[in-house]
């Protein structure tokens, strides 16, 4: 129906708003896209050194994920419209027309959109993100242990009820994140990814 259509547009469009990119630039700092690791996303910010900035990037990255959802449920009341929104507005930050289709990497959206679809989902993952981040000091192995944490939670959460499509909404979300951090993972594998805090040698 048309209305599926606008969903998923509205959700794709919501999503490829780059709040970090956009916050960067406000705050005179330049394109974000020539610091640290070239990503738009919160860690990144994190790295001119200006922590609030970052939290900003990280709350609105986060809110626009749940947002989608929420307008997604009250313009489509059927059960597939929060996953369709889930989805599309993942899609839209890791590759937003405006930027080419080169956005960010999907943590902070997944998080909110982690909330959003069901809020005990949401708390493991970004409790998990929080602790895996704060005892590695590398962002990415806590946005990787979140997005492997949200289609686990959610297929668990579902109770065998294969009729849902949520959980498969969370694993093509994380999937989408994943493959967005395969850079990172390269070099978490070779010890090689650097800790929040200091300082990262090339754009990924
Ligand atoms: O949220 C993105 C994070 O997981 C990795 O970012 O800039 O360290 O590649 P970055």
């Amino acid at each position: 129906p048309p209305v599926a259509l606008a969903v998923a547009i509205g959700a794709y469009l919501l999503g490829s708003v780059p709040f970090g990119l956009l916050l960067t630039r406000a705050a005179g700092l330049g394109d974000i896209r020539r610091v640290g690791s070239g990503n738009i996303g919160a860690t990144n910010v994190l790295r001119t050194g200006r922590r609030g900035l970052a939290a900003a990037t990280l709350l609105l990255d986060g809110l626009k994920g749940a947002v989608a959802i929420w307008l997604a449920v009250a313009a489509w009341p059927v059960s597939l419209s929060a996953s369709v929104a889930a989805v599309c507005v993942i899609l839209g930050h890791c590759f937003p027309v405006w930027l080419r289709f080169a956005g960010g990497k999907g943590v902070a959206t997944l998080l909110g959109v982690a909330l959003a679809l069901d809020w005990r989902a949401g708390v493991v993952c970004c409790l998990l993100w929080l602790l895996v981040a704060r005892l590695t000091r590398i962002s990415s192995a806590g946005g990787i242990a979140a997005a492997v944490a949200l289609p686990v939670m959610l297929f668990g959460l579902a109770h065998g009820n294969t009729g849902n499509p949520v959980p498969y909404a969370g694993l093509l979300s994380a999937l989408l994140v994943l493959a967005r951090h395969h850079a990172n993972i390269g070099r978490l594998i070779a010890g090689t990814e650097p800790r929040i805090g200091r300082p990262r040698p090339g754009p990924t």
